[in-house]
This record gives C-alpha cells, sequence and structure tokens, in this order.
C-alpha cells in the first residue's frame, strides 16, 4: 500500500507538482500526425499534463504547440487563422509563429515595437513514428528525441494508434506492467494466447533495473513443455514495451512486439498510446493484419465513436458486458482485451476521488512486485528534480536497445542464451 501523500505525489500532473515536473524532463506524446494532416490546416485542440494547448501545422510542415489562449486578451486561439507560416487570432488579428514569436500586431502604430516584446508560451515538438512529440520542460534539460527501436522502424513495419481512457493515467499503466492479470481478467476461449497462461495463474517475477527504467521477466511453468518466459520493458517515466510473439506456441501469425504510452492529459484523463513493429525485416505489418489486432484488442476500425479515439464500449454502459458470456466462454463477459483493461481501469476504487485510485486501502502481493518497482523508480525521479538532478531515462544515452520478447523456453536450458538472438533490437 502506498501512504496518501505518496498517492497524491505520484498521481498529480499539473504545473509545479512533483510529477508533473518529472513528467516535463521527457519528451511526450501530444497528437498522432494524422490529427494535423495538412499545412496551413485547421488547428487542434490538445491537453497535455493540466495545460491547454492548440497544435497547428504551418506553411512549412512545422508543428507549432501554443498556449490555447493569445496572451492580448486570452481570447481562444483555436479559431485562429493558420496562414503564412503562423496563427493568427482572429479577435483582433495578432499573429505567431511556431516558435511563439509575434509576427504581426496590426492593432498598434507601425512604430510600435510592442511586437518585439510579446510571445505566445510555445513548446518544441519533433515528429518521430507517426506522431508529433512535445517537450514542456525547462529549455536547458530537453533530452533528445524519442529513439526507440519502435520509432526506428520503418512506416511499412510499424502501427501507431491511440486510445482515451477515462482515468488517472497511473493506474493505467500499472496495468500494463502487471503481467499476473492476463491469466485472469484476459482468461478467454476466443484468445490463443489464454491458455499457456492459464497453465501457471502465479507466475515469478524478476526484476532487472536499467538506467531508463527496468526490464522484468516473468516466468510461467508450462510442464513438459518447459518455461513460458515474457520479458518486459518499463520505460520512464510511461511506457511499456511487451512481446507478444510466443515463438513455440505457432504465434507466428502475430509476429510483432508492441507497448503503450500512458500519457496524462490531466489528472483524471488519459491517452493511451499503441504502438506495434514487426519482429524483423521480414515482417511487415499489413492493414488487414493489424485491423484484426486492434479490434482483438478492442480499438479496431469500428470500435471507436466516429470521429474521436473514444471506445464506444465504455463505463457509460458498462463495456456491453455480457453475464452469460461471462458464464460461459470468457472471464469478464467483455469483449476486447484493452476494453476488459480499461473496464478495471476506469472504475478502481478511490474514496471521493473519482478517476484516481485510492492506494491506502490496497495489499500488494508477489505478483506486483513489477508496479512496487516502478512506483519507486518514479518517487526516486521525483526527488531526484527536487534536488537539481537530471531524473532516470532523460539523459541522452537513454534506452536505445530496450527490445521485448516471449517466447517458451525448454526444460533445462538459460532463458538468456535462447532469447539473446530475439532481445537483440533489429533497426
Ligand atoms: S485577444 Fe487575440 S488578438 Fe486580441
Ligand atoms: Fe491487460
Amino acid at each position: 500500500m502506498l501512504s496518501n501523500e505518496d498517492n497524491v505525489r505520484l498521481t498529480r500532473v499539473s504545473p509545479g507538482t512533483p510529477m508533473g515536473e518529472l513528467m516535463r524532463r521527457y519528451w511526450q506524446p501530444v497528437l498522432l500526425s494524422e490529427e494535423l494532416p495538412e499545412t496551413d490546416g485547421a488547428p487542434k485542440r490538445t491537453r497535455i499534463l493540466g495545460e491547454d494547448l492548440i497544435a497547428f501545422r504551418d506553411s512549412n510542415g512545422k508543428v507549432g504547440l501554443v498556449d490555447a489562449f493569445c496572451p492580448h486578451r486570452r481570447a481562444p486561439m483555436f479559431f485562429g487563422r493558420n496562414e503564412e507560416c503562423g496563427l493568427r487570432c482572429v479577435y483582433h488579428g495578432w499573429k505567431f509563429d511556431t516558435d511563439g514569436n509575434c509576427v504581426d500586431l496590426p492593432t498598434e502604430p507601425a512604430a510600435s515595437k510592442m511586437k518585439d516584446h510579446i510571445k505566445i508560451k510555445s513548446y518544441p515538438t519533433v515528429e518521430k513514428a507517426d506522431i508529433i512529440w512535445a517537450y514542456l520542460g525547462p529549455a536547458d534539460q530537453m533530452p533528445p528525441p524519442p529513439d526507440y527501436e519502435w520509432t526506428r522502424a520503418p512506416a511499412t513495419h510499424r502501427h501507431v494508434t491511440k486510445t482515451f481512457e477515462h482515468c488517472n493515467w497511473l493506474q493505467a499503466l500499472e496495468g500494463g506492467l502487471d503481467t499476473a492479470h492476463s491469466s485472469y481478467l484476459h482468461r478467454s476461449k476466443a484468445w490463443e494466447g489464454s491458455a499457456i497462461r492459464e497453465r501457471d495463474g502465479a507466475p515469478r517475477l524478476d526484476v532487472d533495473k536499467k538506467d531508463w527504467g527496468y526490464t522484468y521477466i516473468s516466468h510461467r511453468n508450462s510442464g513438459e513443455d518447459g518455461t513460458y518466459v515474457r520479458v518486459y520493458q518499463y520505460v520512464m517515466p510511461h511506457q511499456q514495451m511487451r512481446g507478444g510473439v510466443t515463438k513455440n506456441q505457432k504465434r507466428w501469425d502475430y509476429p510483432k512486439l508492441d507497448g503503450h504510452l500512458w500519457v496524462p492529459i490531466d489528472d483524471e484523463h488519459t491517452w493511451v498510446y499503441n504502438w506495434a513493429h514487426g519482429i524483423d525485416h521480414n515482417t511487415p505489418l499489413s492493414k488487414e493484419y493489424m485491423d484484426k489486432v486492434d479490434t482483438n484488442a478492442g480499438r479496431g476500425p469500428d470500435d471507436y465513436i466516429p470521429g474521436t479515439y473514444i471506445p464506444k464500449r465504455n463505463l457509460s454502459n458498462d463495456y456491453l458486458i455480457d453475464r452469460e458470456l461471462q458464464k460461459t466462454t470468457n472471464f469478464t463477459g467483455i469483449t476486447g482485451i484493452n476494453t476488459q483493461d480499461f473496464a478495471l481501469q476506469e472504475s478502481m476504487g478511490g474514496s471521493g476521488d473519482g478517476p484516481i485510485c485510492d492506494r491506502t486501502g490496497e495489499h500488494l502481493g508477489s505478483t506486483d512486485k513489477a508496479i512496487i518497482a516502478m512506483r519507486n523508480l518514479l518517487l526516486e525521479g521525483m526527488r531526484d528534480v527536487e534536488a537539481g538532478k537530471r531524473p532516470r531515462g532523460s539523459a541522452p544515452e537513454s534506452h536505445r536497445d530496450a527490445r521485448p520478447f516471449d517466447t517458451l523456453v525448454p526444460p533445462n536450458t538459460d532463458w538468456r542464451q535462447e532469447m539473446a538472438y530475439d532481445l537483440t533490437p533489429k533497426w
């Protein structure tokens, strides 16, 4: 369990909070590239870490991310004109470029120097792997842009989506790092990953600390077949990488690795960025194939409210739970792996705190080791920032070589040797 003080420190992300300051030391996904499809196109509202911002793609294709409100009289920049390399507020015509400089201030006399002093708050952005990333922290602490195997994989081999989740980011991340739940929550006769997890519902976990977070290894006894080993990563501050391949379980129709980043919109809402990439140069990901994978996860093309990234099956309709299905083939009665996750995560026990879990009432067991390790790293990260140090995972060397995998390791063999090739990045 956590003290209330630590629970508050870990979950709150607005500017000036300890976690908010830690989060601001890393590049954060703010939009999918597809949300700003054209130069001089419509600006887009976005909210991250409790800040309301407007993103726009200027005439040169560069993405600006600025305060949602004009520095003149705080009018909404959303209604602005995106034209000739800048966003012009339509209240009185003040115009700003992607760096936040005021490039036109038509309401003042031509000789006025006021324009040179006016700025709109703006954050640096970079586009990588179909995502627009932003850095919201102090300029002198800005790390190099994100560099993961999945951001280096070519577009033919990569797939990135996002999903809205209505709860605090931390309980969503904890769900990702909690390997034990997959033996229960996701148990289903319709899911081919289910049987191997059901054979051993009490996995042993090892946590191996790294400069950027940790690798954790779960071992499940698989009888005469050996051991089912899953190697995962937790990458600071909110990313999980996982295998999904199960080499010796004939699951090669799913030759990919995948993961999520749980990006706080604010304390009570989260964007889940979902990524996947083929395991090597011979495994491109086709649209048909990924549609199937996404549908299985509950985030297929028909699973969102049209024009949004909000799932149709959500708390307002109890995720369309089918109690008959629950009695027969499916542990939860809810369809879609991630839908099952959301059902549990979006209304975890609070105490009048809405979508923020109150962890003072929990009782952690041996399978919660990875979650405890993650919380400790985040608490350490906040202390580092408070002490003026660079937090783990924000240094330049960082996390380039992190790679997950899972497979069945034959009896009496060393999983490290068995998996050495598969745990080496191919991009
Ligand atoms: S409020 Fe934006 S130009 Fe006046
Ligand atoms: Fe899950």
